[in-house]
């Protein structure tokens, strides 16, 4: 029998590049999924297929990484016979999605989740909420190679509909926060552009972090506040120093963004993304042109309370916080300028907070 499972995608409200250096962080997962369905096959091997590409089929005892999208279903499987010596005895997995690729919405996450999700249900594998986020993590870590933090997996899994969460990555404590925007909106921003330097780029930026923190002489940094980063300039060098800003700072921002959103104070919401923008542009140094030709369109405009980019960078989306009267003017205004500079018509969409990864019905409206 074929089962149905989604897995969202997710926006970050604040909280960017925090989650690998035991930081805060502020995401929601959105209105757009990957949707795999799964039926067991009993003849040993897997077959992975998804929308018109190239079909991969392997051994179940065979798990080699082809540095392709099926990395991202093979890391799952891989990861779920380290743990718990899982036998399947071969399945046929199709895919489709809602979900832009490379686009900063975290569509490897989702496609991660879904399949352990589904895993977990088909084969009674009782896995806790934890273990799937956790183990999807450590596949994209370990596997497929990439050394992200645990922001993306945990939304995938934990997302609920009209809230956004704060989460504490060092005690992995979270909180669901209501967002119920009123008279405002979400809407993202697909730059059209994903710089190849990502993830290489993604795991420095790790590394550079963590060597601050070394300078600094501090094992966290929970255990670091602005007021230990400035006397320390001079020893750590502006490059350090830079990064490290980055984090103390988009740290705060998140508390501040928590009270804000108390109060449903948009307006001061949306300065906080656009300081966290300019933190990521000039301190991280993950923004490129494109988003960040987004970002100051889009903040010269009426109706917008703030704009940043979103997910690691290097291209990707930007999330703007905006009045509803003035989206279509708005979203109008930067598809002309954006094609005007770029020559490329860039995709923006209103996005939900929404409920994280299930089962459903075939019917299911991608
Ligand atoms: C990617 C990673 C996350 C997080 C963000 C940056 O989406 O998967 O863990 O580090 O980048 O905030």
């Amino acid at each position: 029998m074929k089962r149905y499972f989604v897995a969202p995608g997710r926006i970050n409200i604040i909280g960017e590049h925090t989650d690998y250096n035991e930081g805060f962080v502020m995401p929601a997962a959105i209105d757009k999924y990957v949707l795999l369905s799964i039926e067991k096959n009993g003849n040993g091997r897997i077959h992975l297929s998804s929308m018109g590409r190239e079909p991969v089929s392997f051994e179940e005892s065979v798990i080699e990484k082809t540095g392709d999208w099926s990395d991202y279903l093979k890391g799952i499987i891989w990861i779920l016979k380290n743990k718990l010596d899982a036998k399947f005895g071969g399945m046929d997995i199709d895919i489709r999605s809602s979900l832009p690729e490379g686009a900063g919405l975290s569509s490897s996450a989702a496609l991660e989740v879904a399949l352990i999700v589904a895993l977990n249900s088909v084969f009674d594998l009782k896995l806790s909420e934890t273990q799937l986020y956790n183990y999807a993590q450590e596949a994209e870590n370990d596997f497929v190679g990439v050394k992200c933090g645990i922001m993306d997996q945990f939304t995938a899994v934990m997302g609920r509909r009209n809230k956004a969460i704060f989460l504490d990555t060092l005690k992995m404590q979270y909180e669901y926060v209501p967002l119920e925007l009123g008279n405002y909106t979400l809407l993202v921003f697909d730059s059209k552009v994903h710089h190849s330097l990502s993830r290489g780029a993604y795991n420095s930026r790790r590394e550079e972090a963590r060597k601050a923190l070394e300078i600094l002489g501090r094992s966290s940094y929970r255990e670091v506040s602005m007021v230990d980063l400035f006397p320390n300039r001079g020893k750590m060098g502006d490059l350090y120093y830079r990064r490290a800003l980055h984090v103390v700072s988009e740290n705060m921002r998140v508390l501040e963004s928590m009270k804000i959103l108390s109060n449903s104070n948009f307006e001061n919401l949306g300065r906080l993304l656009i300081q966290s923008h300019e933190s990521l542009a000039l301190d991280y140094e993950v923004t490129c042109e494109e988003t960040d030709f987004i970002v100051d369109t889009l903040r010269e405009m009426k109706g917008v309370s703030g704009a940043r980019m979103i997910g690691a960078g290097f291209g990707g989306s930007v999330l703007a916080l905006c009045e509803k009267t003035e989206e279509k003017k708005i979203v109008e205004v930067v598809k002309t300028r954006y094609k005007e500079k770029f020559a490329i018509d860039i995709d923006c969409y209103e996005v939900r907070p929404s409920d994280g990864a299930r089962e459903v019905e075939a019917s299911f409206p991608l």
